[in-house]
């Protein structure tokens, strides 16, 4: 893999007022065209983020980091609302929420009436889960649920349905992906999962004791891979079974079309890949299932009809409308975030940060004598390396040595046997950060 800046749409000063220093050129264009200047992919684009200087963010995946333009979007929005909260709580807020669903339904292939904002992947989760499994107006109260999910799943997933099994006797079943790395072949993975998993569906079918509802991410948190959700929501449909999908990397690291998922139920952050500001995240019901979802806060809508509070184009729209006084500028800053996205290219920003993340896995794998996890059809802009070490006691120590000694940090996940980190690429980060963390990470096991 190479990075090629034509291929991979770069864009620059180069070859046009060449004579120009650098810095008048950029200043030129920020006074002449202001939101249309565009810089190159790579170290340029740190000017257009708020992250310390001395800090090379090889973790984007854990919290994102938000473009200052979008920052500045979301304080017009913070301005707004304490200019006049009467005027902006009551009578404003929710039509510039409803613009802003818009924008982000019409990005993700969705119907904006199937589509709400939650404060993050967690509270999506949560809700939807604890709907589905018994909390929700139409949900089979009493009767206890089987839940099947993956060993990948995100740890609050885990907690989540640890709660759900503790206090409402949720079953869970989760099958086991260790034999399945390390990945030689994409094609495999996939195969060898997907039997998996309809072996586990089967098996629970055929003792009468069925699954009722599947969550799987769509891009798994430690180790990061992708997992294929169109055909894991269609295998647990064939068995009755509901599918929740826990996309909180796939909003703008993947390109995303809900409709051709055909999942029940999928829920994304805003805040990791899309560039919007923390806290936004969406969650996306199918229609039939709508009627037994329910948000966190229960006591502001209720009854529906009744409720003066909230607004939205039907009662589930209008119930995670409102959920008390809080912050809403982030969520209003989406529209925003979507046109500095757009304004780089959608495209192209995904193929930079996964050429970026391949080539780089490649780099720490050759400079620690060991390998990548899995192939690049598995991987978005987050890549998982083997450490040099098969101490993963000691690998854990790393993360936080490498903040206070090398002003970076990667996390670090024992996975079959083996040691590894998991490394992030962004628009703003290039084959030589890799490169440090390759040197850092030696230099501390040494
Ligand atoms: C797969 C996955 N799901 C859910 C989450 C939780 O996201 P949040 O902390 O924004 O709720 C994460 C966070 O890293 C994640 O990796």
């Amino acid at each position: 893999v190479t990075l090629d800046p034509g291929a991979m749409g770069m864009f620059g000063p180069s070859g046009a007022g060449g004579w120009w220093p650098l810095w008048l050129w950029t200043a030129s264009l920020v006074l002449v065209t202001g939101q249309e200047t565009k810089l190159n992919f790579g170290h340029e684009m740190l000017s257009e983020f708020g992250l310390a200087k001395e800090y090379t963010n090889l973790n984007h995946g854990s919290y994102g980091a938000t473009p200052l333009a979008v920052l500045e979007r979301q304080q017009e929005m913070t301005r707004l609302t304490e200019a006049n909260p009467d005027r902006f709580f009551r009578y404003e807020v929710y039509d510039l929420l409803a613009a802003a669903r818009r924008a982000m339904a019409e990005y993700v292939g969705a119907r904006v009436e199937d589509l709400v904002f939650v404060m993050n992947a967690s509270e999506g989760i949560n809700a939807v889960l604890k709907s589905l499994l018994g909390l929700g107006r139409d949900a089979d109260h009493g009767s206890s649920k089987r839940v099947l999910c993956l060993d990948l799943a995100y740890g609050m997933v885990k907690e989540a349905l640890g709660f759900l099994q503790d206090t409402r006797g949720v079953a869970i079943t989760e099958v086991s992906t260790d034999e399945l790395f390390p990945v030689a072949a994409a094609a495999d993975f996939e195969s060898r999962l997907m039997a998996k998993v309809k072996s586990a569906l089967e098996e629970a079918s055929a003792a009468r004791r069925p699954i009722d509802v599947c969550i799987f991410s769509h891009i798994t948190s430690m180790p990061a891979v992708i997992l294929p959700v169109e055909l894991l929501s269609k295998a647990c449909r064939s068995y009755g079974a509901k599918s929740v999908i826990d996309g909180a990397h796939a909003l703008g690291n993947v390109p995303l079309d809900l409709a051709s998922i055909g999942a029940d139920a999928y829920v994304s952050n805003g805040h990791k890949w899309f560039y919007s500001p923390k806290g936004t995240a969406f969650l996306w019901v199918s229609p039939r299932l709508q009627g037994s979802t329910e948000p966190y806060t229960n006591g502001h809508i209720y009854p529906l009809i009744t409720s003066n509070e909230g607004k939205g184009e039907t009662p589930y729209t209008k119930l995670f409308s409102y959920e008390g006084t809080k912050d809403y500028s982030g969520w209003l800053a989406f529209p925003a975030a979507k046109a500095w996205r757009l304004k780089y290219g959608d495209a192209e920003i995904i193929r930079y940060m996964h050429t970026l993340a391949m080539q780089g896995g490649q780099v720490l794998a050759r400079a620690w004598g060991t390998q990548l996890l899995a192939p690049a059809e598995l991987h978005a802009a987050m890549v998982n390396v083997e450490l040099p070490t098969s101490n993963c006691t000691r690998a854990a120590e790393l993360s936080h040595e490498l903040l206070t000694q090398f002003h970076t940090w990667v996390p670090t996940v024992e996975k079959s046997g083996k040691c590894w980190t998991r490394v992030s690429a962004q628009v703003y980060t290039e084959l030589s950060d890799f490169e440090y963390l390759a040197g850092a990470v030696l230099e501390l096991l040494s």
